[in-house]
């Protein structure tokens, strides 16, 4: 059956506290697993106060990230409300630097996780994880104009063979729309952004997060008297993921990629970002080079085969 957790119901359960770097940091829980009810879902809200540093780290599980509020930099892309980022469990990320306005995320896994582990403290650990297969992806999310109905469109490059998915959807006020089924999930997060949605009678405001376990029937997204924008994210279902191979790349350049995070360096795009050129040779990208993705530097990558 559908979850359906708003802000309003959560917020009295919010902890805050002083990290041990001297920043703030608070957290509320959304879904919290219950093995009883056959649950193992986490969503939280998260957020860390201004200039926090939360270190490159992983986790055992797949994760779905909504930045909400507040700006930074993850790994070396600025932060903005609304993002979408999906890192792959053990899958390196980060750092997270708060901005002055600080950041706040929510976090949405499928299966509950145990903890961050830490780069590079927990790096012996990473290196022998079995069949590991990182992989992270960002995107802006651009909720498309729906007039007086309803509008929905992938959320470009949020999307994997074993049933990652991700869409932006707006519904005018009163306006319905059902969800696609989440039976080729591994569960399914809808997250109302803006406005509100009718649920059992009632209008329940943005932050509103719903979740559906993949036998669960797809869910009837009615907006209420604001409309509203939301979320569907589907967690890919659990398997062995081969690694992708980038397509065709000019022969005579090198693909070279980040053996934590699965960042990849193509010598032929080069970096503009980094003011790296096309054409940039591995050896000649200085040394100071730290993945965009996670911080690790140039020795922590190799050369991928084709
Ligand atoms: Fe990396």
């Amino acid at each position: 059956m559908a979850i359906v957790v708003s802000h309003d119901d959560v917020k009295a359960s919010r902890r805050s506290r002083i990290h041990e770097d001297g920043n703030f940091v608070a957290l509320t829980h959304f879904i919290v697993a219950c093995p009883e009810r056959g649950l193992d879902a986490q969503a939280m809200l998260v957020e860390e106060g201004p200039h926090r540093n939360l270190r490159t780290h992983y986790h055992d599980q797949d994760e779905f990230q909504v930045f909400v509020a507040g700006g930074g930099t993850n790994g070396k892309h600025p932060i903005q409300p609304f993002q979408l980022h999906y890192a792959r469990k053990h899958t390196p990320y980060g750092p997270i630097l708060a901005s002055e306005a600080g950041c706040v995320f929510l976090t949405l896994r499928s299966r509950s996780d145990n903890g961050a582990k830490f780069l590079p403290e927990s790096r012996a650990l990473l290196d022998g994880v079995q069949d590991r297969h990182p992989w992270q992806v960002g995107a802006d999310i651009v909720f498309p104009e729906a007039g007086t109905g309803v509008a929905m469109q992938a959320v470009p490059g949020v999307r994997d063979e074993h049933g990652l998915d991700a869409s932006a959807v707006r519904l005018a006020p009163g306006a319905s729309l059902r969800a696609p089924s989440p039976a080729d999930s591994d569960g399914q997060y809808l997250v109302v952004l803006r406005g509100g949605m009718m649920h059992q009678g009632l209008e329940r405001k943005a932050i509103t997060i719903v979740f559906l376990q993949p036998a669960d029937e797809a869910f009837e997204l009615v907006a209420g008297s604001e409309g509203l924008d939301a979320l569907i994210l589907n967690l890919p279902r659990q398997a062995s993921v081969p690694v992708a191979a980038p397509s065709e790349k000019h022969a005579d350049f090198k693909v070279w990629q980040c053996l934590l995070c699965a960042f990849v360096y193509d010598e032929a795009a080069g970096l503009e970002e980094e003011g790296i050129a096309p054409g940039t040779r591995w050896e000649d990208v200085p040394e100071s080079f730290t993945c965009s993705d996670c911080g690790a530097g140039k020795a922590d990558f190799v050369m991928l085969e084709f």
